[in-house]
Protein backbone atom coordinates (compact mmCIF):
# COMPACT_ATOMS: atom_id res chain seq x y z
CA UNK A 1 0.00 0.00 0.00
CA UNK A 2 1.12 3.34 -0.84
CA UNK A 3 1.60 6.14 2.19
CA UNK A 4 -0.52 8.72 1.66
CA UNK A 5 -0.22 10.81 4.89
CA UNK A 6 -1.59 13.73 7.20
CA UNK A 7 0.19 15.73 10.32
CA UNK A 8 -1.48 17.10 12.73
CA UNK A 9 1.08 19.68 14.59
CA UNK A 10 3.33 21.31 12.49
CA UNK A 11 6.43 21.75 15.33
CA UNK A 12 8.02 17.80 15.39
CA UNK A 13 5.42 17.40 12.93
CA UNK A 14 8.22 18.82 10.17
CA UNK A 15 10.63 16.67 11.02
CA UNK A 16 7.69 13.81 9.97
CA UNK A 17 7.19 15.09 6.91
CA UNK A 18 10.33 15.64 6.13
CA UNK A 19 10.76 11.83 6.51
CA UNK A 20 8.08 10.94 4.72
CA UNK A 21 9.19 12.58 2.03
CA UNK A 22 12.78 11.41 2.25
CA UNK A 23 11.08 7.61 2.19
CA UNK A 24 9.25 9.00 -1.09
CA UNK A 25 5.68 8.56 0.58
CA UNK A 26 3.54 11.80 0.31
CA UNK A 27 2.15 14.01 2.52
CA UNK A 28 -1.20 14.89 1.43
CA UNK A 29 -2.01 17.42 4.47
CA UNK A 30 -1.00 19.21 7.16
CA UNK A 31 -2.94 20.31 10.09
CA UNK A 32 -2.34 22.95 12.82
CA UNK A 33 -4.67 24.80 14.72
CA UNK A 34 -2.23 27.63 13.97
CA UNK A 35 -3.22 27.81 10.48
CA UNK A 36 -0.47 30.73 9.93
CA UNK A 37 2.19 28.38 10.53
CA UNK A 38 0.02 25.15 9.22
CA UNK A 39 0.58 27.13 5.96
CA UNK A 40 3.59 28.87 6.13
CA UNK A 41 4.93 24.74 6.35
CA UNK A 42 2.74 23.32 3.87
CA UNK A 43 4.02 25.58 1.43
CA UNK A 44 7.61 25.45 2.13
CA UNK A 45 7.49 21.31 1.81
CA UNK A 46 4.72 21.15 -0.79
CA UNK A 47 1.86 20.04 0.78
CA UNK A 48 -1.41 20.48 -1.15
CA UNK A 49 -3.95 20.97 1.73
CA UNK A 50 -4.37 22.41 5.13
CA UNK A 51 -6.76 21.89 7.72
CA UNK A 52 -7.07 23.84 11.17
CA UNK A 53 -9.35 20.92 12.67
CA UNK A 54 -7.87 17.38 12.67
CA UNK A 55 -11.49 16.03 12.50
CA UNK A 56 -11.72 17.64 8.89
CA UNK A 57 -8.79 16.17 8.02
CA UNK A 58 -10.07 12.58 9.18
CA UNK A 59 -12.90 12.90 6.46
CA UNK A 60 -10.36 13.15 3.63
CA UNK A 61 -10.52 9.66 1.35
CA UNK A 62 -7.33 10.25 0.24
CA UNK A 63 -5.34 10.42 3.71
CA UNK A 64 -4.65 6.38 4.29
CA UNK A 65 -1.55 7.47 7.32
CA UNK A 66 -1.85 9.85 10.44
CA UNK A 67 0.96 11.38 12.50
CA UNK A 68 0.00 12.65 15.59
CA UNK A 69 2.88 15.56 16.61
CA UNK A 70 0.60 18.13 18.89
CA UNK A 71 1.09 18.14 23.11
CA UNK A 72 1.07 14.86 24.79
CA UNK A 73 -2.31 15.54 25.74
CA UNK A 74 -3.51 15.13 22.65
CA UNK A 75 -2.19 12.29 21.85
CA UNK A 76 -4.68 9.37 22.96
CA UNK A 77 -8.25 10.94 21.71
CA UNK A 78 -6.41 12.26 18.38
CA UNK A 79 -4.56 8.26 18.13
CA UNK A 80 -8.09 6.54 18.78
CA UNK A 81 -10.22 8.86 16.42
CA UNK A 82 -7.23 8.28 13.28
CA UNK A 83 -7.17 4.22 14.19
CA UNK A 84 -10.97 4.50 14.11
CA UNK A 85 -11.29 6.13 10.98
CA UNK A 86 -9.28 3.43 9.43
CA UNK A 87 -5.79 5.31 9.32
CA UNK A 88 -2.75 3.50 10.51
CA UNK A 89 -0.99 5.81 12.85
CA UNK A 90 2.72 7.23 14.04
CA UNK A 91 2.12 8.99 17.34
CA UNK A 92 4.81 11.09 18.94
CA UNK A 93 6.15 10.43 22.39
CA UNK A 94 4.84 9.88 25.32
CA UNK A 95 2.36 7.99 24.30
CA UNK A 96 -0.04 9.93 26.26
CA UNK A 97 -0.37 11.61 29.59
CA UNK A 98 -0.50 8.54 31.73
CA UNK A 99 -0.97 4.87 31.62
CA UNK A 100 -4.49 4.99 31.49
CA UNK A 101 -4.92 6.67 28.83
CA UNK A 102 -1.94 5.21 26.73
CA UNK A 103 -4.18 1.63 27.31
CA UNK A 104 -6.82 3.42 25.61
CA UNK A 105 -5.17 3.54 22.70
CA UNK A 106 -3.11 0.33 22.45
CA UNK A 107 -7.14 -1.13 22.64
CA UNK A 108 -7.77 0.95 20.15
CA UNK A 109 -5.15 -0.28 18.02
CA UNK A 110 -5.85 -3.94 18.53
CA UNK A 111 -9.22 -3.26 17.36
CA UNK A 112 -7.84 -1.82 14.17
CA UNK A 113 -6.31 -3.64 11.56
CA UNK A 114 -3.94 -0.48 10.83
CA UNK A 115 -0.12 -0.23 11.78
CA UNK A 116 -0.02 1.80 15.07
CA UNK A 117 3.86 2.80 15.68
CA UNK A 118 5.13 5.15 18.47
CA UNK A 119 7.74 7.65 17.50
CA UNK A 120 10.94 5.91 19.88
CA UNK A 121 12.88 7.51 17.41
CA UNK A 122 16.30 7.39 19.18
CA UNK A 123 16.32 3.64 18.63
CA UNK A 124 16.41 4.01 14.92
CA UNK A 125 19.85 6.12 15.13
CA UNK A 126 22.97 4.21 13.93
CA UNK A 127 24.75 3.89 17.50
CA UNK A 128 21.85 2.53 19.14
CA UNK A 129 21.20 0.16 16.13
CA UNK A 130 24.61 -1.15 16.18
CA UNK A 131 24.69 -1.25 20.21
CA UNK A 132 21.70 -3.64 20.49
CA UNK A 133 23.25 -5.67 17.76
CA UNK A 134 26.41 -6.11 20.35
CA UNK A 135 24.20 -6.63 23.33
CA UNK A 136 22.02 -9.62 21.39
CA UNK A 137 25.51 -10.69 20.45
CA UNK A 138 26.23 -11.87 23.70
CA UNK A 139 29.37 -9.19 23.70
CA UNK A 140 28.44 -7.69 27.56
CA UNK A 141 26.76 -10.99 28.71
CA UNK A 142 24.01 -10.91 31.30
CA UNK A 143 23.11 -6.82 31.85
CA UNK A 144 22.14 -6.35 34.63
CA UNK A 145 22.43 -2.90 35.63
CA UNK A 146 21.77 0.07 33.39
CA UNK A 147 21.49 4.02 34.18
CA UNK A 148 20.86 6.61 31.92
CA UNK A 149 19.81 10.39 31.81
CA UNK A 150 19.15 13.41 29.89
CA UNK A 151 19.95 16.44 31.91
CA UNK A 152 20.06 19.86 30.66
CA UNK A 153 21.73 22.70 32.64
CA UNK A 154 19.03 25.31 31.51
CA UNK A 155 16.52 24.00 28.55
CA UNK A 156 13.26 24.49 30.22
CA UNK A 157 11.54 24.24 26.83
CA UNK A 158 8.25 26.57 25.87
CA UNK A 159 8.12 28.05 29.40
CA UNK A 160 4.36 28.84 30.63
CA UNK A 161 3.29 27.02 27.59
CA UNK A 162 1.74 23.55 27.20
CA UNK A 163 5.29 21.69 27.64
CA UNK A 164 5.25 23.03 31.72
CA UNK A 165 1.16 22.93 32.46
CA UNK A 166 0.70 19.70 33.44
CA UNK A 167 -2.50 18.90 32.55
CA UNK A 168 -1.39 19.31 29.11
CA UNK A 169 1.70 17.69 28.87
CA UNK A 170 1.35 14.94 32.04
CA UNK A 171 4.56 16.07 33.59
CA UNK A 172 8.24 18.04 33.21
CA UNK A 173 11.21 16.59 31.66
CA UNK A 174 10.34 13.19 32.88
CA UNK A 175 7.86 12.68 30.46
CA UNK A 176 9.63 14.59 27.81
CA UNK A 177 13.57 13.56 27.73
CA UNK A 178 13.23 10.99 30.57
CA UNK A 179 10.70 8.88 28.61
CA UNK A 180 13.00 8.76 25.76
CA UNK A 181 16.28 7.79 27.26
CA UNK A 182 14.11 4.68 29.62
CA UNK A 183 12.46 3.52 25.96
CA UNK A 184 15.87 3.55 24.25
CA UNK A 185 17.48 1.67 27.89
CA UNK A 186 15.26 -1.25 28.00
CA UNK A 187 14.57 -1.71 24.39
CA UNK A 188 18.78 -2.12 24.31
CA UNK A 189 18.08 -4.23 27.28
CA UNK A 190 15.60 -6.74 25.33
CA UNK A 191 12.25 -4.67 26.72
CA UNK A 192 12.06 -6.66 31.05
CA UNK A 193 8.81 -5.50 32.69
CA UNK A 194 9.22 -3.42 35.47
CA UNK A 195 8.35 -4.80 38.93
CA UNK A 196 8.75 -1.57 41.00
CA UNK A 197 9.39 1.50 40.93
CA UNK A 198 11.22 4.72 43.25
CA UNK A 199 11.66 7.88 42.36
CA UNK A 200 12.16 11.94 43.47
CA UNK A 201 10.96 14.93 41.51
CA UNK A 202 11.72 18.56 42.04
CA UNK A 203 10.66 22.32 41.38
CA UNK A 204 13.43 24.70 41.70
CA UNK A 205 13.77 26.68 38.49
CA UNK A 206 10.56 26.57 36.86
CA UNK A 207 7.95 27.54 39.69
CA UNK A 208 10.21 30.87 40.32
CA UNK A 209 10.78 31.94 36.37
CA UNK A 210 13.86 30.58 36.10
CA UNK A 211 15.54 27.76 33.64
CA UNK A 212 14.34 28.42 30.29
CA UNK A 213 16.37 27.22 27.38
CA UNK A 214 16.09 27.68 23.46
CA UNK A 215 13.96 24.72 22.71
CA UNK A 216 10.06 24.89 22.17
CA UNK A 217 7.91 28.02 21.17
CA UNK A 218 5.69 30.55 22.67
CA UNK A 219 7.86 31.77 25.85
CA UNK A 220 6.00 33.41 28.70
CA UNK A 221 7.35 33.55 31.60
CA UNK A 222 4.74 34.37 33.29
CA UNK A 223 2.91 31.45 32.15
CA UNK A 224 1.56 28.06 34.12
CA UNK A 225 4.59 26.33 35.31
CA UNK A 226 3.32 22.92 37.97
CA UNK A 227 5.23 20.15 36.41
CA UNK A 228 8.72 19.48 37.69
CA UNK A 229 12.07 20.57 36.74
CA UNK A 230 14.57 17.55 37.78
CA UNK A 231 13.27 13.69 38.26
CA UNK A 232 15.64 10.73 39.34
CA UNK A 233 13.87 6.92 39.17
CA UNK A 234 15.39 3.14 40.60
CA UNK A 235 13.34 1.09 38.42
CA UNK A 236 13.82 -2.77 38.97
CA UNK A 237 13.00 -5.06 36.43
CA UNK A 238 11.96 -9.17 36.13
CA UNK A 239 15.28 -10.07 35.65
CA UNK A 240 16.50 -8.76 38.73
CA UNK A 241 18.68 -5.84 36.86
CA UNK A 242 18.30 -2.64 38.05
CA UNK A 243 17.72 0.83 35.82
CA UNK A 244 18.69 4.13 37.42
CA UNK A 245 16.92 7.16 35.35
CA UNK A 246 17.74 10.86 35.26
CA UNK A 247 16.06 14.15 33.61
CA UNK A 248 16.18 17.49 34.12
CA UNK A 249 15.38 20.69 32.32
CA UNK A 250 17.23 22.82 34.85
CA UNK A 251 19.64 22.15 37.19
CA UNK A 252 23.04 22.91 38.41
CA UNK A 253 25.53 20.69 36.88
CA UNK A 254 28.83 21.89 34.59
CA UNK A 255 27.30 20.81 31.04
CA UNK A 256 23.92 18.99 29.36
CA UNK A 257 24.19 15.20 29.73
CA UNK A 258 22.87 12.48 27.74
CA UNK A 259 23.67 8.63 27.98
CA UNK A 260 22.23 5.47 27.93
CA UNK A 261 24.95 2.92 30.00
CA UNK A 262 24.68 -0.73 30.46
CA UNK A 263 27.08 -3.18 32.36
CA UNK A 264 26.90 -6.98 31.71
CA UNK A 265 28.62 -9.50 33.13
CA UNK A 266 31.08 -9.95 30.09
CA UNK A 267 31.27 -6.02 28.88
CA UNK A 268 29.85 -2.84 29.34
CA UNK A 269 28.51 0.04 26.69
CA UNK A 270 28.23 3.57 26.67
CA UNK A 271 25.80 5.21 24.64
CA UNK A 272 26.89 8.84 24.44
CA UNK A 273 23.47 10.76 23.55
CA UNK A 274 24.67 13.82 22.66
CA UNK A 275 27.92 13.49 20.42
CA UNK A 276 26.91 10.22 19.02
CA UNK A 277 28.82 6.77 19.00
CA UNK A 278 29.31 4.53 22.06
CA UNK A 279 31.83 2.54 23.66
CA UNK A 280 32.41 -0.85 24.55
CA UNK A 281 33.94 -1.79 27.47
CA UNK A 282 35.54 -5.67 27.65
CA UNK A 283 38.51 -7.85 29.20
CA UNK A 284 39.99 -9.60 26.24
CA UNK A 285 43.26 -12.14 26.94
CA UNK A 286 44.07 -10.76 30.60
CA UNK A 287 43.60 -7.05 29.75
CA UNK A 288 40.80 -3.90 29.90
CA UNK A 289 40.23 -3.00 26.60
CA UNK A 290 37.60 0.02 24.71
CA UNK A 291 36.71 -0.70 21.86
CA UNK A 292 35.18 2.31 19.68
CA UNK A 293 32.84 1.42 16.49
CA UNK A 294 32.78 3.99 14.08
CA UNK A 295 29.27 5.16 13.47
CA UNK A 296 27.76 8.38 12.45
CA UNK A 297 26.07 10.20 14.85
CA UNK A 298 22.18 11.40 14.00
CA UNK A 299 19.04 11.50 15.72
CA UNK A 300 17.57 8.93 13.97
CA UNK A 301 14.14 10.72 12.64
CA UNK A 302 14.45 9.99 9.22
CA UNK A 303 15.22 6.24 9.92
CA UNK A 304 12.45 5.91 11.83
CA UNK A 305 9.88 7.76 9.26
CA UNK A 306 11.63 4.98 7.08
CA UNK A 307 10.74 2.16 9.59
CA UNK A 308 6.97 3.30 9.45
CA UNK A 309 6.41 3.98 5.76
CA UNK A 310 7.89 0.31 5.14
CA UNK A 311 5.75 -1.35 7.94
CA UNK A 312 3.09 0.33 5.90
CA UNK A 313 4.13 -0.69 2.21
CA UNK A 314 5.13 -4.62 2.92
CA UNK A 315 2.43 -5.13 5.97
CA UNK A 316 5.12 -5.82 8.45
CA UNK A 317 4.66 -4.55 12.26
CA UNK A 318 6.48 -1.45 13.20
CA UNK A 319 9.36 -2.40 15.97
CA UNK A 320 8.28 0.58 18.45
CA UNK A 321 4.93 -0.96 19.84
CA UNK A 322 2.08 1.21 21.59
CA UNK A 323 2.53 -2.00 24.30
CA UNK A 324 5.77 -0.80 24.48
CA UNK A 325 4.78 2.69 25.01
CA UNK A 326 2.18 1.49 27.70
CA UNK A 327 4.80 -0.07 29.68
CA UNK A 328 6.66 3.13 29.65
CA UNK A 329 3.94 4.95 30.65
CA UNK A 330 2.99 2.79 33.52
CA UNK A 331 6.93 2.96 35.01
CA UNK A 332 6.31 6.87 34.31
CA UNK A 333 3.16 6.97 36.37
CA UNK A 334 4.98 5.18 39.34
CA UNK A 335 7.77 6.85 39.81
CA UNK A 336 5.50 10.40 39.63
CA UNK A 337 3.55 8.48 42.19
CA UNK A 338 7.09 6.95 44.17
CA UNK A 339 7.77 11.17 43.69
CA UNK A 340 4.42 12.34 45.73
CA UNK A 341 4.22 9.72 48.21
CA UNK A 342 8.12 9.04 49.36
CA UNK A 343 7.32 5.39 49.04
CA UNK A 344 8.16 2.55 46.49
CA UNK A 345 5.75 1.75 44.16
CA UNK A 346 5.08 -2.18 43.13
CA UNK A 347 4.31 -3.07 39.76
N1 LIG B 1 10.66 12.61 19.02
C1 LIG B 1 11.21 13.76 19.30
O1 LIG B 1 12.42 13.91 19.23
C2 LIG B 1 10.33 14.92 19.68
C3 LIG B 1 10.85 16.22 19.64
C4 LIG B 1 10.01 17.28 19.96
C5 LIG B 1 8.70 17.04 20.34
N2 LIG B 1 8.23 15.75 20.38
C6 LIG B 1 6.84 15.48 20.79
O2 LIG B 1 5.98 15.98 19.75
C7 LIG B 1 4.82 16.56 20.31
C8 LIG B 1 4.72 18.01 19.87
O3 LIG B 1 5.83 18.71 20.38
P1 LIG B 1 6.40 20.00 19.61
O4 LIG B 1 7.75 20.27 20.19
O5 LIG B 1 6.27 19.84 18.15
O6 LIG B 1 5.37 21.10 20.14
P2 LIG B 1 5.02 22.49 19.44
O7 LIG B 1 4.28 23.28 20.46
O8 LIG B 1 6.24 23.06 18.79
O9 LIG B 1 4.04 22.06 18.24
C9 LIG B 1 2.79 21.54 18.47
C10 LIG B 1 1.86 22.05 17.39
O10 LIG B 1 0.56 21.46 17.60
C11 LIG B 1 -0.39 22.45 17.28
N3 LIG B 1 -1.66 22.12 17.92
C12 LIG B 1 -2.00 22.25 19.22
N4 LIG B 1 -3.26 21.84 19.41
C13 LIG B 1 -3.71 21.41 18.21
C14 LIG B 1 -4.96 20.88 17.76
N5 LIG B 1 -5.98 20.67 18.61
N6 LIG B 1 -5.09 20.57 16.45
C15 LIG B 1 -4.06 20.78 15.59
N7 LIG B 1 -2.88 21.30 15.96
C16 LIG B 1 -2.71 21.60 17.25
C17 LIG B 1 0.21 23.74 17.77
O11 LIG B 1 -0.39 24.88 17.14
C18 LIG B 1 1.67 23.56 17.41
O12 LIG B 1 1.99 24.10 16.15
C19 LIG B 1 4.94 16.37 21.81
O13 LIG B 1 4.25 15.22 22.21
C20 LIG B 1 6.42 16.17 22.05
O14 LIG B 1 6.69 15.37 23.20
C21 LIG B 1 9.03 14.71 20.05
Amino acid sequence: MEVKAGIIGAGIGRVHLEGYQAAGAEVVALCDANESRARETAEKYGVRKVYTDYKEMLKDVEINTISVCTPNSMHAPMSIDALEAGRHVICEKPLSVNAAEAQQIVDAAARSDKKFMVAFCYRFREDAQLMKKFVEGGELGRVYYAKTAWLRRRGIPGFGGWFTTKELSGGGPLIDLGVHMLDLTLWLMGNPKAVSVSGSAYAEFGPYGRGAGGYGRDKNLEGKYDVEDLAIGLIKLENGAALHLEASWATNIEKDDGHSTLMGTEGGACLNFAEGGFKLHKEMYGHQVDVLPIVKAGSGHKEEMAHFVECIREDKEPTATGEQGLEIMRILDALYESAATGREVVL
